[in-house]
């Protein structure tokens, strides 16, 4: 079935999705979601060159496989600022979630809770920051702040979201205005469901806003003081979302960040600007665990995961597929993705010996330059032609347990 919201369809799904992997996602959610809408989330600016290589550029690094390990369970719980969770993977903050799903960031922030992992909710959500706290009560939650160029409005956030329990604040400062997107202004996309904080505050409803006018309300003018201002205004832990450089990780840390936070805005903003995962080692040897890191931008797989805990994250995050995964399944569809991706991981540290979080994050990877392609496995749907049969090919009943004859080695 699905909802409508002023004749906005939106999925009212909960069911646990199968998956074989996190992209065949992307072209499933186009079933369930209007053009315009599915657009906004995939893709980037410009010519969402940053946008392809944030993934690909996972291949320019190799993570070394280990022999005699004599290890076997490993575990993926890890603690982070004080958090317990199931999982390293997080829910990167993205705005309107109700574009997918009526239940908006409710369900999505208890998918994330079913599966242990670290929830973070947009200034742009749809739901109320008090609703998504009561979806998941004991679960842990950051919020992700866009500064308004009114105090005032910043207080009042500052205020419910501590109310609410958040644990800390993502302070934005790679979006200051919005990236070039093309997608957006061919489809003349508009949020089409009103955003909480601004139906609150502003009385303005939020909806049937353009993604500019949007970003037009937040503070382009963003320093070092905001920094010490926001911790001092808000009480909480500041984590600087949008740091792609050494430079600017120093910065931070100077104003009192209390974490870093590495991504490009899943390739939105400056398109042509390096992958988030080249630009991780410098920043992790800039910061040298004076402070936690958080890396999102381009994770799909488990060796993504992987990689860039082992390059220096602590924590990682995921942005689109998770959003598709709410408009196909729901909550339970949230918990799906989150777990195929920690499924990946946990082949990955048997197969290097890693026992725990703590081992990958001292795992070895290699850097060699070979050709970043990420061709699609010889099965995936978009490149097969069909399979031929010929007499001599075929199963034959016989009554055995071969079923497939897909070969184990
Ligand atoms: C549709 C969409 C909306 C987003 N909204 C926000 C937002 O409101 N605040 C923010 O800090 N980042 C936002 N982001 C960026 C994400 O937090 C994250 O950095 C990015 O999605 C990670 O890249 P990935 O989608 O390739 O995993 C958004 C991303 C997408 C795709």
């Amino acid at each position: 079935m699905t909802a409508y919201y002023n004749g906005f369809p939106q999925s009212d799904r909960d069911e646990a999705i199968s998956m074989i992997n996190l992209d065949e996602l992307e072209e499933r959610a186009k079933s369930v979601m209007p053009e315009g809408a599915y657009y906004y989330i995939a893709s980037g600016s410009e010519n969402e060159w940053t946008w392809r290589n944030n993934t690909t550029a996972f291949n320019h690094f190799q993570i070394v496989p280990r022999a005699l390990t004599n290890m076997t369970d490993p575990q993926t719980d890890t603690k982070f600022m004080g958090m317990d969770l199931k999982t390293p993977i997080m829910i990167s903050p993205i705005a309107c979630h109700g574009i997918a799903h009526k239940d908006a960031e409710v369900a999505t922030q208890k998918g994330a809770a079913a599966a242990g992992a670290l929830f973070s909710s947009s200034t742009y959500a749809n739901k109320s920051v008090e609703d998504i706290a009561a979806a998941a009560p004991d679960a842990p939650r950051f919020f992700q702040l866009y500064l308004s160029k009114d105090w005032e409005f910043n207080k009042m956030v500052f205020d419910a979201v501590k109310k609410a329990g958040y644990k800390g604040i993502f302070l934005t400062v790679d979006a200051l205005v919005s990236g070039y997107r093309e997608a957006n202004l061919r489809t003349k996309f508009a949020y089409p469901v009103p955003l909480d904080f601004f139906t609150r505050y502003q009385g303005g409803k939020g909806e049937g806003q353009t993604v500019a006018q949007m970003y037009a309300s937040s503070a382009q003018k963003i320093g070092p003081d905001d920094v010490r201002r926001i911790k001092e205004m808000s009480g909480l832990p500041v984590i600087v979302k949008g740091v792609v450089c050494a430079e600017d990780a120093y910065l931070a840390m100077g104003a009192g960040a209390d974490g870093i936070y590495v991504t490009n805005h899943g390739g939105r903003e400056v398109d042509s600007g390096p992958a988030t995962i080249d630009m991780l080692p410098e920043i992790a040897k800039a910061v040298n665990h004076r402070v936690p890191i958080i890396f999102d931008s381009g994770v799909r797989r488990g060796s993504h995961v992987f990689k860039a805990l082992a390059l220096g994250a602590d924590i990682v995050g995921i942005g689109r597929p998770y959003l598709y995964a709410l408009a196909l399944g729901g909550a339970k569809g949230v918990e799906s993705v989150i777990k195929q991706l920690n499924d990946e991981l946990i082949i990955d540290m048997q197969l290097t010996g890693c026992k725990t979080i703590e081992d990958v994050k001292h795992a070895r990877l290699t850097h060699f330059n070979y050709t970043a392609d990420n061709l699609k496995s010889n099965t995936d749907p978009s490149r097969i032609t069909p399979y031929p049969v010929t007499k001599e090919n075929q199963m034959k009943d016989d009554g055995s347990d071969a079923v497939s004859g897909a070969s184990q080695a």
